[in-house]
């Protein structure tokens, strides 16, 4: 494992993440970097913490230990810092709104602006801005429609040029293909992977899917009980170590099952 020696030089830098929601510790000192021009995907089993670590990092959840370091600024616990963006799963765009505007609205926060953005008309500046990370995730002849019109993957590349838009230098995905068929999947996953090489971000992306994990990412940390189990070049990630991400979850799964056999025989 390389994380226990953090890159100074990473753009994103996590150092001993805890948080516990009631008794259980979802996050057990999560540690782990990410360099500009990097894909690092994170792999594990249902409820290992992989959502929880994202969200921490994004200011959505409060770590209860740990540091988060981006481009050299310390994020203060549960606070967005304006440099981090996250696409998920389930896309988050206004879909009766046009699709530049939801672009635009990715630099409300850096603006300073108002949330309430149904009433505002985007200053000029901004919407050349934002037409110009449409036309950088291939979409700018869709910017007068309605969000809601778009397909499933152009709304993800929409959401991704939001995170242009807002900036970011690091930019966090939770599953962001898996809603999506493989053809929309594939060039989502493109679109990341040339964000990190052409334009310099850093790049963390939670995936269900090892093969995808390997062809686009330089590394892949494994995830188990909220700790790094692994750390390693995407290439070095066979099967047998991802199945070992899994193993514990199918057990107890088996577990629970026989008990539940054993109760009603
Ligand atoms: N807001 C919450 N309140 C209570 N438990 C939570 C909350 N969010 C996540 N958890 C629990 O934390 C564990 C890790 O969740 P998560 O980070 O979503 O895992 P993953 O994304 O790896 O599937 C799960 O057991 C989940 O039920
Ligand atoms: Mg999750």
């Amino acid at each position: 494992m390389r994380a226990d020696h953090l890159s100074a030089a990473a753009t994103l830098r996590v150092d001993g993440l805890r948080k516990a929601f009631g008794e259980k510790t979802v996050l057990d000192g999560l540690t782990f970097d990410v360099s500009s021009g990097e894909v690092v995907s994170l792999l594990g089993a249902n409820g290992s913490g992989k959502s929880t670590s994202l969200r921490c990092v994004v200011g959505l959840e409060r770590p209860d230990a740990g540091t988060i370091v981006v481009d050299g600024v310390t994020g203060k616990p549960g606070e967005a810092m304006p440099t981090v963006a996250m696409v998920f799963q389930k896309i988050h765009l206004v879909p009766r709104r046009s699709v530049l505007d939801n672009v635009c609205a990715g630099a409300l926060g850096r603006l300073g602006l108002s949330r309430s953005w149904s009433v505002l008309a985007f200053p000029r500046e901004l919407q050349e801005e934002a037409m110009a990370c449409l036309d950088r995730v291939g979409l700018a002849d869709r910017a007068r429609e309605k969000a809601g019109r778009l397909s499933g993957g152009q709304q993800q590349r929409v959401a991704v040029a939001r995170a242009l838009c807002q900036r970011a230098k690091v930019l966090l995905a939770d599953e962001p293909v898996s809603a999506l068929d493989p053809a929309a999947s594939e060039q989502v996953m493109n679109l990341l992977r040339s964000l990190a090489d052409d334009d310099g971000l850093a790049v963390a992306a939670v995936l269900h899917q090892p093969d995808l994990a390997r062809r686009f990412s330089d590394r892949i940390l494994g995830l188990a009980g909220g700790s790094l189990v692994f750390d390693s070049p995407a290439a070095e990630v066979d099967d047998d170590t991802v199945a070992g991400l899994y193993r514990p979850a199918l057990e107890a799964l088996e577990a629970a099952e026989a008990a539940r056999t054993k109760e009603f025989a």
